[in-house]
This record gives C-alpha cells, sequence and structure tokens, in this order.
C-alpha cells in the first residue's frame, strides 16, 4: 500500500516506536496522522509536530478503542492504517499477580482484538486497509526474564496471523513487528542510560519505522528489524529442545550478570 495521502492512527505514539512511526508516516506524506497514548500531553505534543491530532486513549479499554476510531473518522473520514503499537512489560515470573498478568494481556494482546473489531468494519467499507501490529522477537522467541511479556506477546503474534488469513479477500493487509532490542524508553528506562543485554545489537526507533515503511509498501507480513531473528525462530522450530537448552544458558547469564538484564 502506498502511504502518501493515507489517514494513520499510531497508538502508544507518545514515546519510542510510535512516535518514531508518527513522524515518519507524516514525512511519507499521510494526510492525517492520528497519535494516540495514555500520555494524553505526550500524545498531543507528538501529533502538534507532525501536524497530526493527539488524543488519550488507554488501548485496554474497549470504549477508548472505539472513541479513537470514531475520532479518527470525524476529522479525516477514513482510517487507511492503523498501528497498534502501546506495550508494556514488567520483569514477572510465578511471581506476577492476576492483576499484572491481565492488565499485560490487555494491553499487548487484547488491544489488538479491540482495534481490529473497531477498525475493520470501517476499512472493509471504505474497500480495505491495513493494521501493522507491533508484537516483539518475544512474540516468535521468548522474553526470558518476563513471563507475561513472552505470553501476551506470542498471542499478538497469533492474532495478527489469524486476522491475516481470515480477512485478506476482505481488503486488510497485516504486518507484524517483531524487534529485539529498540533504544527507547522500554529498553533504556525514562533516563536513557538502564543496562539491558539486549542493547548490544539494538536498532533506534527511527530504524524501525523505517523498516515498516518499508513493509507497508511491499505488503510483507513479518517485520524484522533484527534479520537474525528468522535464524533464530528456523533453529527453534528445527530443535526445541536444542534451543530450549540455548535460552536457559541465556537466563543463567542474566541471573548472574546485573548489566545483562533485559527489558523491565
Ligand atoms: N523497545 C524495545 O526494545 C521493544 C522491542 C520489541 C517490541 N517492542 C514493542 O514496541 C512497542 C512500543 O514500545 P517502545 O519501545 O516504543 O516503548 P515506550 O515505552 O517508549 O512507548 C510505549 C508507549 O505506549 C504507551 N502505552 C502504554 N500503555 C498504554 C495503554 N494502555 N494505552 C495507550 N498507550 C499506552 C506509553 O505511554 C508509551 O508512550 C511495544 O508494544 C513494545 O512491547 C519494544
Amino acid at each position: 500500500m502506498k502511504i502518501k495521502d493515507k489517514v494513520v492512527v499510531v497508538t502508544g505514539a507518545a514515546s519510542g516506536i510510535g512516535k518514531a512511526l508518527a513522524a515518519r508516516f507524516a514525512k511519507e506524506g499521510a494526510r492525517g496522522v492520528v497519535c494516540a497514548d495514555l500520555n494524553e500531553t505526550d500524545a498531543r505534543a507528538v501529533a502538534a509536530g507532525v501536524g497530526g491530532m493527539g488524543m488519550r486513549c488507554d488501548v485496554g479499554q474497549e470504549g477508548d478503542m472505539n472513541a479513537l476510531v470514531v475520532a479518527a473518522l470525524e476529522k479525516y473520514g477514513a482510517v487507511d492504517i492503523f498501528c497498534s503499537n502501546a506495550g508494556i512489560i514488567g520483569r514477572h515470573g510465578l511471581d506476577a499477580s492476576l492483576k499484572e498478568w491481565r492488565r499485560t494481556m490487555d494491553v499487548n494482546f487484547m488491544a489488538h482484538v479491540l482495534a481490529a473489531r473497531a477498525v475493520v468494519p470501517v476499512m472493509i467499507k471504505q474497500g480495505g486497509g491495513y493494521i501493522v501490529a507491533t508484537a516483539s522477537a518475544a512474540g516468535l522467541l521468548m522474553q526470558v526474564d518476563s513471563a507475561t511479556y513472552t505470553v501476551s506477546k506470542h498471542a499478538a503474534v497469533a492474532f495478527a496471523e489469524w486476522l491475516s488469513v481470515n480477512y485478506a479477500e476482505r481488503g486488510i493487509k497485516v504486518s507484524c513487528l517483531c524487534p529485539q532490542g529498540v533504544r527507547t524508553p522500554m529498553l533504556l528506562g525514562p533516563t536513557g542510560d538502564r543496562k539491558s543485554f539486549l542493547s548490544e545489537g539494538s536498532v533506534s526507533a527511527e530504524d524501525v519505522a523505517a523498516k515498516v515503511m518499508e513493509a507497508i509498501e511491499t505488503e510483507r507480513f513479518l517485520i524484522l528489524p533484527h534479520p537474525e531473528v528468522a535464524e533464530y525462530e528456523l533453529r527453534k522450530t528445527t530443535d526445541r529442545d536444542r534451543w530450549l537448552g540455548g535460552m536457559r544458558r541465556l537466563r543463567a547469564a542474566i541471573l548472574t550478570d546485573p548489566n545483562m538484564r533485559g527489558l523491565d
């Protein structure tokens, strides 16, 4: 799909990848960029910077998601591309509370379902549309130090695949973004100096946005800003026991080296 003159909605647009996506869509000539985030102040600031519309939206809330799509339609008359990008992470094992599990599943997974329910009928009526779901390499592989993140991102990938299969003939294109480390507040912390085993080999949010543009233009499903993830996934599916052994060694390294901490 060509991006020029399209109306785009980005969730999680106040920071990191979402912010970079909003800027890049504007640069590519989108005619409307809607920047949605829980952080309304920063969403509005990003929108002002790209000449778009900013609004508060909690992507885990059905009412907020529906209101986002309605607001985009009222302002621009269409939604051509919807980037379901907002996400959260906590470092959680079996100690994660049910509340933490539910919140992570709501934001990292159910938000994609709520987005699709709100926007797919609109896109079908328009004659087609594009959904970009931000999952993570952890949705194909694993976030060793977070069960909630791993499971919610696997669900996000599964839903994006399901949507692609079931709605292609009604004109809905789907891409699924699965990066490893991206230098955003999620990886680097609010002050930008947090150490993580994912920092090495990490890419910028702008690099990721460029890959998303390419994928939309060429209509490719899987977006891998770190191409090695394809090789890791191949190894996982070829010999799962060997792969699990490798992940156990990675876990041991993370536990013994404070500089090897993952996302939180
Ligand atoms: N940074 C990485 O290394 C990395 C790697 C793989 C995947 N991802 C994914 O990329 C996406 C963007 O993350 P980022 O790295 O830009 O992080 P970030 O923390 O910089 O930005 C996330 C944004 O999402 C917003 N948000 C959180 N909960 C929300 C909610 N309920 N409703 C609306 N907005 C909400 C936050 O306010 C924030 O502005 C996430 O889905 C994340 O899981 C990030």
